[in-house]
């Protein structure tokens, strides 16, 4: 009985086995899955066209090479993510459809512009340190194809990160213009950094049943709290200022006290009333349907094969 299965399932994550996709799952497991995999993976196409907005403006052949690498590598996390979810029984029509008729979210940090050079060290930096926060965690979560598809992607993302707070060094520590760019950068991307980790503990629908079942191997405030702590020297070393006025070291906890998320903005940005919301949905809508031609052309192969083997 249903009950027997769970309690056998359970025994599995507590002993640290990866359950497989032919394994038996409950409903909620699998659907809890198909739901934080598949917007992990919109986050990651999503994400291209931030980035990708400045592949034509970079200021060198070097910097252009570098950040069209990093766009072409979100864009194979993406696909890593959508495969990972399609072995939970679900297709990528239905993922592709889900993100396009907004009822499934991506990272809203990605709502927000690129309105400068600097943004695109802040993405790398912030936004990429704090994915890696989140997904060395990831890689020891229970279902097998998500943790696999996770210690490829974190093997990427140290350099998406590196090359990210080089731009940043470069600003900081160029002319009073370059470093104030990167000041502004600092200023718009920190909040929305730490919004990346989710809403507290406390307000986090879906936490404990993720950290029951191994799914979340540490919760949204102890992975943004880490990265607090390591972001406080970088930014030093960078010599700006830090965005947030009510942060303080304190002693006893051994970690930096940190001034309040504004909730508000967070609510406002993942229920579609950021600033780029329409016009991200509006552009992967196009790309798809631009690209619709590449996928009838492979159905056709695929079919013309099977025949072909058949007869
Ligand atoms: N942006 C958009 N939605 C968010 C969010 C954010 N920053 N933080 C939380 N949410 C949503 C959740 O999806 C959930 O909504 P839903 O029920 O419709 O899915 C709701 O807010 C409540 O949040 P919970 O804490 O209850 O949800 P989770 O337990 O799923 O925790 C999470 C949220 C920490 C993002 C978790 O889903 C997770 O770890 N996901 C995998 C990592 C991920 O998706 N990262 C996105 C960035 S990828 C990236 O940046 C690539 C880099 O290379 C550029």
């Amino acid at each position: 009985d249903i009950n027997a299965l769970e309690q056998k399932f359970q025994a599995r994550i507590d002993a640290e086995q990866k359950i497989e996709p032919k394994d038996w799952m409950p409903d909620a497991y699998r659907k809890n899955l198909i739901r934080q995999i598949s917007q992990h993976a919109h986050s990651e196409v999503i994400g291209m066209q931030p980035e990708g907005n400045w592949i034509t403006r970079a200021p060198s052949l070097r910097r252009k090479a570098v950040l069209l690498a990093k766009v072409q590598d979100e864009a194979g996390h993406g696909l890593y993510l959508y495969s990972a979810t399609e072995t939970l029984g679900i297709s990528r029509a239905e993922l592709i459809a889900a993100l396009q008729d907004g009822s499934a979210k991506y990272a809203s940090i990605f709502n927000y512009p690129t309105q400068t050079w600097g943004d695109v060290g802040a993405i790398g930096w912030l936004v990429d340190g704090a994915a890696i926060c989140n997904q060395v965690s990831l890689q020891r979560t229970s279902y097998g194809p998500y943790a696999r598809g996770m210690i490829r992607i974190c093997k990427e993302e140290s350099f998406h990160q590196r090359q990210g707070y080089q731009i940043m060094i470069e600003l900081a520590h160029g002319t009073p213009e370059q470093k104030q760019m990167a000041q502004d950068s600092l200023n718009r991307f920190y909040w929305p950094s730490l919004m990346m980790f989710g809403p507290h503990d406390s307000e986090s629908a879906h936490s404990a049943r993720s950290m029951q079942w191994k799914i979340k191997r540490e919760t949204n405030d102890d992975l943004r709290q880490k990265f607090i702590d390591q972001t406080v020297p970088q930014i030093e070393y960078l010599g700006l200022e830090h965005p947030d006025k009510d942060l303080k070291w304190n002693e006893e906890r051994g970690h930096y006290d940190s001034g309040e998320i504004d909730w508000e903005e967070f609510q406002n940005v993942i229920n579609g009333n950021g600033h780029c919301n329409r016009q991200r949905i509006q552009h992967h809508v196009k790309a798809h349907e631009e690209g619709a031609w590449v996928r009838d052309a492979q159905n056709a192969y695929d079919q013309k094969r099977r025949a072909r083997k058949a007869s």
